[in-house]
């Protein structure tokens, strides 16, 4: 089963292949073109442009709140009724140190407000936030994926190994091309990650 398409494709690894291309152009793009210096308050409305502008080539409800309930695992996230609720809390919580800053994130993880590509559009919101609150980022080069993934399953229940592992991989590096298309590697569901590195979409 493939999630409805602008692409009309029906086939789950092509349609896997060709958001993972047009994604990543897109967020190319968005930094390339300064956009995203604007970024960092933390907010929605920047989450969803966000989403908007990497998926919004290929799904209708690209920056848009899902309308369905979503689990991943054993956890669902918030559940669609309670969703504007949790986002008009998130955006008041603080961000003035790098522990608040994580567990605003880990929130907006529970939140998961649109259908799909969350991961890929919060790590570069989160990025966003750092950069503008702690003049660093993440160096997802430096993120082992299955910790991460680990780490963000069980932040829900307790966050101190999220902010470990992230804290450990900060970098001032904050302009580099290549440490920020790293972190919107969709890797964890399908074989071909990394086909379209900042590198090869700039050659085509
Ligand atoms: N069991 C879980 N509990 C809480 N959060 C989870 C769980 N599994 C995954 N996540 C988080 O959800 C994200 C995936 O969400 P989604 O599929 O909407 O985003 P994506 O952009 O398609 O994927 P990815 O983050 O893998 O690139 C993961 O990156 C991780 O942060
Ligand atoms: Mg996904």
């Amino acid at each position: 089963m493939t999630l409805d398409n602008k692409l009309g494709i029906t086939d789950s690894a092509e349609l896997a292949r060709m958001e993972e291309k047009i994604s990543k152009e897109q967020a190319l793009k968005l930094f390339e073109t300064g956009q995203l210096d604007e970024f960092g308050r933390g907010t929605f409305a920047e989450l969803s442009k966000i989403h908007e502008h990497l998926f919004g080539g290929i799904y209708d409800f690209a920056g848009k709140l899902r309308s369905v309930n979503i689990a991943k695992g054993n956890f669902r996230f918030a559940s669609v009724m309670y969703l504007e609720a949790a986002l008009v809390h998130i955006e008041t919580m603080p961000q003035s140190n790098f522990d608040e800053i994580i567990e605003k994130y880990v929130e907006m993880n529970i939140a998961h407000p649109f259908r799909e590509g969350n991961g890929r559009s919060m790590r570069i919101w989160l990025d966003c936030i750092l950069k503008k609150e702690l003049k660093k980022v993440v160096d997802w080069n430096g993120v082992d994926k299955g910790d991460y993934l680990l780490a963000m399953e069980r932040s829900p229940v307790k966050d101190t190994e999220i902010k470990t592992l992230l804290k450990s991989a900060l970098t001032d590096k904050i302009n580099d091309r290549t440490v920020y298309m790293k972190g919107i590697d969709a890797s964890y569901f399908y074989e071909g990650y990394s086909a379209f590195t900042a590198e090869k979409l700039k050659i085509k």
